[in-house]
Formats: C-alpha cells, sequence, structure tokens
C-alpha cells in the first residue's frame, strides 16, 4: 500500500475510534480498567505523568503512532538531531538542543564548528557569571553590580524570566532581576524608581537586533544612565544576539558581546547566552544542572520507542484533540507559584510555532493546526476561569502541573495539591443534578504532570518535553514549527503608522478604521496641547 493510501486507512481508523470515544464518558473508560490510572501513568526520572483523564485507548494511541509512522517522524528527529536544516522557509539547521549537551549524531556534521562556538560561549557564560558574583566586574562608581535587568522581548524575555522566577529559591547572594519587554514606558519608568543604576547590569538581548521595542529601551536605559552619571556604559551593559555586527554599533566592547546564532529560535533560546539572566541569578552551576536536566530528555526523546517516548506521547494527544475533536484551545495549568510565567512562555512556545496555515510544501492546510495555549496558575485559575472551565462548552484539554514536595508550610502545600487532584477529578466525573445549573457534565480531559521539588534540572527536563512535544505536534500538524512570518506583517504596518504620526500626516489611502483612530489620536493630542 503507498504511505498516502495507508495515512488515509489508518486516518479513518482513527475518524472510527474516535466516533465511540466521543459519545462515551471518560468515567466509563475507569469503569472499563480499573488499572485505568496507573497503566496511563509514566515516568521519567523525577517526572510522573498521568495521561489516564484523556478521551484515548490503547487501541487509539496504536493508531496513533501508526499513523506517526506514515509521516516518517523518526526520520524528521533524526534530520534535526543530525543538523539537518529541517527549518526550510529559512534554510536554516535547528540546533537548540545542542546547547545541552552533544547528541552522537551531531559529531563530525557540517554543524560540530558551530556547535565547538556554543560549548565556547558557554565558557564565557561561566566566566562572565563568576566575575559579577566574585565581585570582579563592578559598576562606574566601583560599587557590586547586584541588580540584572534584561531587555528583551518574546523569546528573548520570557524564557529567562519564567526560569529565573521558578528558581528563585536558588539565588545567589542579594541580587535582583527584573526584565523589561514592553514598548509601554510604563514599564522603564517603573523600574527607574526600584534600581540604582550604579549597581545595575542591563542585558540587552536580541537575536535579531533590530526589534523596535527591545532597541528602542535599550536606547532610552542607555540615555538615562549617561544622565545618572555613568561614565562607562561597558561596566553596565552586555549584549545577547546572533547579529554581532548590528549589536556592536551600540557602543560597548566586543567582550560584553555574547552569542547566539540563526540556528537557534528565539523561543528554544534560554539555554544559550540568552539564558545569562539565568545563570546571574541562580548561579553558572544551577544552570548547567538545568541544561543537564533538558539532555536527559534529550537522550530519551531521541532513544526511547515512540510507546514509551513521553514528548511524542503528549505530542499525539495533542494532535488527537486538534485533529478529530476540534478543540481550538489547550490550558496550561500549573499548581506551583513558582511557574506562574509558565503559560505565556508556553503561549509563545506552542503558538508560534505552530500556529500555521500552510504545510511543508507550502501548501495550504485544510486541516486544523496549533491549538490556542494559555493558562493561569492554580488555585487563582479555579476563582477566575473555573466557571467555563467545569460547565463551559469548549472541548478544551488541561494540563496540569504540581510539585510533589515544596518547602515552607506543608498545610499549604497539601491543600495546593488536594486542590489540583479535585480540579481534574470534577473536570472529568461531573455531576448529576436534576436542575440544568447544578449539573456538570464532567467528561473534561486532562492530563497531570507531578515532579518532586522544582530544582534546576527537573525545570529543564520539563521545559525540553514541552519543546520536543511541539516539534512532534508540528510533524503531525505536517507543519515547519521553527520560522514565525506570521509576526513581521504587523512590525512592518507599526513602522509605516508610526512614520505617519512622527509625520503627522494622515495617508488617505489607509483604510476607514484606521484613518479614523488615527484622526482621534491627533484630535485628543491638540486637546492635550489647549490643556
Ligand atoms: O516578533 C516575534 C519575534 O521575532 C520572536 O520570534 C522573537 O522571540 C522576538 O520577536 C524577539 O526577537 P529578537 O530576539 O530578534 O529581538
Amino acid at each position: 500500500m503507498s504511505s498516502s493510501a495507508n495515512k488515509k486507512t489508518i486516518k479513518k481508523q482513527l475518524n472510527e475510534n474516535y466516533k465511540i470515544l466521543s459519545k462515551s464518558h471518560l468515567n466509563d473508560l475507569f469503569n472499563a480498567d480499573k488499572n485505568r490510572g496507573k497503566s496511563f501513568t509514566t515516568k521519567l526520572s523525577n517526572l510522573f505523568i498521568d495521561f489516564s483523564k484523556n478521551h484515548i485507548t490503547k487501541e487509539t494511541l496504536t493508531l496513533l503512532l501508526k499513523y506517526a509512522e506514515t509521516l516518517n517522524i523518526k526520520k524528521s528527529i533524526d534530520a534535526m538531531f543530525s543538523g539537518k536544516k529541517i527549518n526550510t522557509t529559512e534554510e536554516r539547521a535547528v540546533l537548540h538542543y545542542a546547547l545541552r549537551g552533544k547528541p552522537e549524531k551531531i559529531k563530525g556534521s557540517e554543524n560540530s564548528k558551530i556547535v565547538k562556538k556554543m560549548e565556547d560561549e558557554l565558557k564565557n557564560i561561566k566566566k562572565f557569571t563568576s566575575l559579577i558574583h566574585d565581585k570582579k566586574l563592578m559598576g562606574w562608581t566601583d560599587k557590586p553590580l547586584d541588580t540584572f535587568v534584561n531587555i528583551g522581548i518574546g523569546g528573548s524575555d520570557l524564557g529567562p524570566k519564567m526560569v529565573v522566577n521558578a528558581l528563585n529559591q536558588y539565588r545567589k547572594n542579594k541580587t535582583r532581576s527584573f526584565f523589561i519587554s514592553n514598548i509601554d514606558y510604563e514599564q522603564i519608568e517603573s523600574l527607574k524608581r526600584k534600581i540604582n543604576p550604579e549597581t545595575t547590569l542591563f542585558i540587552i538581548s536580541s537575536k535579531s537586533f533590530s526589534t523596535v521595542e527591545t532597541i528602542t529601551n535599550a536606547n532610552t536605559i542607555k540615555s538615562w544612565m549617561i544622565e545618572s552619571g555613568c561614565n562607562n556604559i561597558n561596566r553596565h551593559f552586555v549584549i545577547v544576539s546572533a547579529n554581532q555586527e548590528a549589536a556592536k554599533k551600540f557602543g560597548i566592547k566586543k567582550e560584553n558581546l555574547f552569542q547566539t546564532w540563526d540556528c537557534i529560535g528565539g523561543r528554544f533560546s534560554l539555554w544559550s547566552a540568552v539564558g545569562l539572566p539565568i545563570s546571574l541569578a541562580i548561579g553558572f552551576d544551577n544552570f548547567e544542572r538545568m541544561l543537564s536536566g533538558a539532555y536527559d530528555v534529550d537522550e530519551h526523546f531521541l532513544n526511547q520507542p515512540f510507546e514509551k517516548n513521553i514528548p511524542v506521547t503528549l505530542a499525539l494527544i495533542d494532535f488527537w484533540y486538534i485533529n478529530f475533536f476540534d478543540s481550538k484551545t489547550h490550558a496550561i495549568i500549573p499548581y506551583d507559584e513558582s511557574l506562574k510565567y509558565l503559560p505565556s512562555y508556553l503561549s509563545q512556545l506552542f503558538m508560534e510555532s505552530n500556529g500555521k496555515s500552510t504545510d511543508l510544501y507550502g501548501e495550504k492546510i485544510d486541516h486544523s493546526t496549533g491549538a490556542i495555549v494559555w493558562g493561569e496558575v492554580g488555585t487563582n485559575s479555579q476563582h477566575s476561569i473555573g466557571q467555563l472551565l467545569h460547565q463551559g462548552k469548549h472541548i478544551m484539554p488541561i494540563d496540569f502541573l504540581a510539585p510533589l514536595s515544596k518547602k515552607g508550610d506543608q498545610k499549604h502545600h497539601e491543600l495546593l495539591l488536594a486542590n489540583c487532584f479535585a480540579q481534574s477529578r470534577a473536570l472529568m466525573q461531573g455531576y448529576n443534578n436534576k436542575k440544568s445549573y447544578l449539573h456538570f457534565d464532567g467528561n473534561k480531559p486532562s492530563t497531570t504532570i507531578l515532579y518532586n521539588e522544582l530544582t534546576p534540572q527537573i525545570l529543564g527536563s520539563l521545559l525540553a518535553i514541552f519543546e520536543h512535544r511541539v516539534f512532534i505536534q508540528g510533524l503531525l500538524l505536517e507543519i515547519n514549527s521553527f520560522d514565525q512570518f506570521g509576526v513581521e506583517l504587523g512590525k512592518k504596518i507599526a513602522l509605516e503608522i508610526s512614520e505617519i504620526l512622527e509625520k503627522n500626516e494622515i495617508n488617505i489611502n489607509i483604510d476607514s478604521s484606521t484613518k479614523n483612530l488615527l484622526d482621534i489620536y491627533k484630535e485628543s493630542k491638540k486637546n492635550d496641547t489647549k490643556n
């Protein structure tokens, strides 16, 4: 049978399976298999993943695995790990995994040189971190640098911000970290009130070094530092970029430039020098532990058969919901305050990667692609979005995450876990009541990820699972997960509009809504001037 005929046949079988499962209740699956909880739970070192509360059976997973085979998923994984240019639209290799260890397959390939540079840059991160921590690099008044401000946006912000917050208990010395991303001046204004310019180090992080928000914020802060009396910006600014030429123009010395590369997508870059704020906050030893946790997952992902492969299984289930249940959204609910920025980091990771409408061959896609990924920390979510989760009409798979152990008051911790377990159970089982508004259908799917105390190692593993899951989800959806052309049009039009605002001329060719908005703004400016 040809591969496309085979794919069609398996899709038909999956459709049959869908018809059965969409009519049955999750409770039925549990009643039919008393051991379901255990048999659908898998473990990877200190992570436990319970898939049992999903609309799947062993048969579903077998069929999904067969479907994955028709798409040659294994070949694509090998292509990524041997440095092939799998980001076809940008003709780039995808090498973020090589930042956390050197897999066998990459050795000797044309990417060896770049992998060597990655190793050197890691040494630079280590050296720079210890120079700062050992107070060998000081501010312009010879005071130690104890405040780290990252200036970056998207992938040059969300990953480091999420990790620095998640691992705050590992913070070295009495340092503080801040993240400036928004072009809204309010963020800088509030920062200025909190920091001492004499003891602050700014990390300007931009892969392209052309992102308007980052460059504008960096220049504004540079001017403020000079106005504050800084007579040596080299003591206060470092840059992380793949565009070294543009970065040099900012006016700092070579030693203050850190490198990232085209083969490291922004949203996959926290393992590179983009993670410098992480190393500064928690120390290089902990940064390395995070890399090593991710490397463990790389090895698992590469070597485990698909039926035991965690990122693959998670992606197959995602695909099942997106393409068969037509679910448009996926929620991330961490029962862990440390992971409060995980949902926004994952929003970018999933949505920028898999929110596409053309396939790997440039053709329009006729099936659904990546879901809207969003979330909120538990238990806050229960008191805000819980209503829709329990009685709303969307088919919305949820990932619950929770630590098995946490320092601090254990009563709080147990209540936190009790709430986490209660939510997934309530969503699944529902509750019968004759009054419709008091009735809960249940049957709402979720996956629960438990981990021992959130260490750098565990966090690294967790994040690498999500990265590989996104990749496999993209392959199943037949898209390129590594480009992001969808963000460009808005940037281009913003430039056009800011020119209009600068010249104060409203182009008559502009659509009437935008023209009207600009007119309202112009009027409000006139009134501001009068007042
Ligand atoms: O506009 C989207 C984007 O290009 C993301 O992909 C990226 O993470 C972010 O902007 C920041 O880009 P840069 O690191 O080049 O400033």
